[in-house]
């Protein structure tokens, strides 16, 4: 799809649909446009059949009366509570009721929206709102493909075409890797295993140009990375620990540590069938990685970027971890693995511990860690835990701007003593019965593999998956991360 920017007056524009954007209790602004349409729009909003509120529309046909062949006016809600957010969705929102209605193309007007926000920052949340809005994983799709519209141009009205193209083309790039990434968590586990991530990876650096090592089992088994190694045990696919890097010069040096169990079906603590089915997203985290680390090399970020992928299938078979092993970690500290399905913290135990030997500033991991996120978070944050303020306060405010929001629990003493081992270091599952505040226990143990370097844990069980289409973000993977991490990146001091 392809985003152009134009400078014309709305009234005057030749297309086939016309976004017009209007606040709630607001007049419509463009008596040109009235005038055109004899009067139908302020007999909309005489009549109350439209008043602006957030997602409303109205749609006119001009009858041959205007160049444009159908209006579709949309409420933007109360102006002061319009921000750049609610400029992503009612982007995504139209661009997909342009979509439906089988459109290949279409105009928007929805920059002139007169909010507090510069020309770049609307126009980049647009081309996030629009290019994400009309994501479809149409991989697999082979019948009815008729039946599937995809727009192909999408026309943006400005009168600031320079600093309009310089937003679109940062929202495109942001939204694209996003969509790719969502592309990764939605292939299913039968063809995007750590192998398949490991060459993803490796064919983005030829591109690109960043430094890749891949670790297979044999580099793995030399490194006694025990804790990675032990939870692919049951797998015929081979783990891998894939070491991504950009600007190696660079002063600043963040690593980025993403979970990639390709397929979580529990191992031999195995999960019921209706909790496994979608476990093929339980790759979430690395493939954020992966997008961070692709866009930080396009934007060429002065900065030193370390991204790391853990990838192993958590599956049950002969050779498979027990409940009751107890294994060394990279770091040589002693896991009694108390629950199989508890692997993701394995993995980036071996993970974290590693990349902290590069010496980074911070060392952040993300994963789809827990379900206990849902239930304390939602769909909504991403569960975070810290041992550092500066970079909990960088996080939660790059939250906020990308709306990739990140929400703080506690890093207390006694999360640390409940994964205390009894007879080897640590355990990977609270004591008790195990699942009481099962988020922070997943991050305390995480915390045990740091040895002093600044981290944040970041559990997307929630926000990497979506269960209902939300907004400009559809059901399946929503690629939760990448904005996060970008903007992280970007003002990183
Ligand atoms: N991958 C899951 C967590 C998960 C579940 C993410 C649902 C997203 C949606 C993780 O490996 C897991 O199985 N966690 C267990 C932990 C428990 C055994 C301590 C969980 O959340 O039940
Ligand atoms: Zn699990
Ligand atoms: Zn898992």
């Amino acid at each position: 799809m392809k985003l152009v920017s134009k400078t014309d007056k709305p009234e005057n524009i030749k297309t086939e649909l016309l976004i017009v954007g209007c606040f709630e209790k607001e007049k419509f602004t463009n008596p040109l446009i009235d005038k055109k349409l004899k009067g139908a729009i302020s007999k909309a909003f005489k009549e109350k059949k439209f008043e602006g509120e957030f997602k409303q529309v109205y749609s006119v046909s001009s009858l041959g009366n205007a160049n444009f062949e159908k209006l579709l006016l949309v409420g933007l809600g109360k102006k002061k509570e319009f921000d750049l957010e609610k400029l992503r969705k009612i982007s995504g929102f139209t661009a997909k009721i342009a979509r439906d209605n089988k459109l290949l193309k279409y105009t928007s007007n929805l920059l002139s929206v007169d909010v507090k926000y510069s020309s770049d920052e609307k126009s980049q949340a647009f081309a996030e709102g629009t290019v994400m809005g009309l994501y479809q994983f149409l991989k697999y799709k082979t019948q009815e493909k008729n039946k599937i519209n995809e727009i192909k141009e999408v026309t943006v009205l400005t009168n600031d075409v320079n600093k309009t193209n310089k937003g679109l083309k940062k929202g495109e790039l942001l939204g694209n890797t996003t969509n790719y990434v969502r592309d990764l968590v939605n292939t299913p586990a039968c063809e995007a295993t750590p192998t398949y991530l490991a060459n993803e990876a490796k064919k983005w650096a030829k591109k690109e140009g960043f430094k890749i090592t891949v670790f297979g089992k044999k580099e793995l088994e030399k490194k006694k990375m025990n804790a990675l190694l032990g939870v692919g045990k049951g797998s015929s696919q081979e783990s891998k620990l894939v070491v991504m890097e950009t600007n190696p010069k660079a002063k600043k040096k963040i690593a980025l540590v993403g979970k990639g169990i390709t397929f979580d079906s529990g191992g031999l603590d195995i999960k019921p069938a209706s909790y496994m089915l979608d476990m093929k997203s339980d790759m979430a985290g690395s493939a954020a990685v992966l997008g961070a680390i692709i866009i930080a090399t396009k934007l060429k970020l002065p900065i030193n970027v370390i991204g790391v992928m853990a990838l192993a299938e958590n599956m049950l078979g002969a050779s498979a971890q027990r409940p009751g092993d107890i294994i060394t970690a990279y770091n040589k500290k002693t896991i009694e693995i108390i629950n199989t399905d508890a692997e993701g913290r394995l993995v980036l135990a071996d993970a974290v511990a590693y990349a902290e030997e590069k010496k980074p500033d911070a060392i952040i991991d993300i994963a789809t860690l827990t379900g206990a996120v849902v239930v304390a978070l939602g769909y909504s944050a991403a569960g975070l835990i810290s041992n550092n303020d500066k970079l909990k306060n960088a996080l939660k405010k790059s939250g906020e701007r990308t709306f990739e929001r990140v929400w703080e629990l506690p890093l207390w003493d006694e999360f640390r003593d409940a994964i205390k081992g009894e007879l080897a270091d640590v355990r990977n599952l609270g004591k008790g019965k195990g699942f009481e505040g099962g988020t922070i226990i997943g991050g305390t143990f995480i915390e045990s593999f740091i040895d002093k370097t600044p981290w944040a844990h970041l559990d997307i069980g929630g926000t990497g998956w979506f269960v209902e289409d939300q907004d400009y973000i559809s059901k399946g993977g929503t690629g939760y991360g990448v904005r996060l991490f970008t903007d992280l990146l970007e003002n990183w001091k």
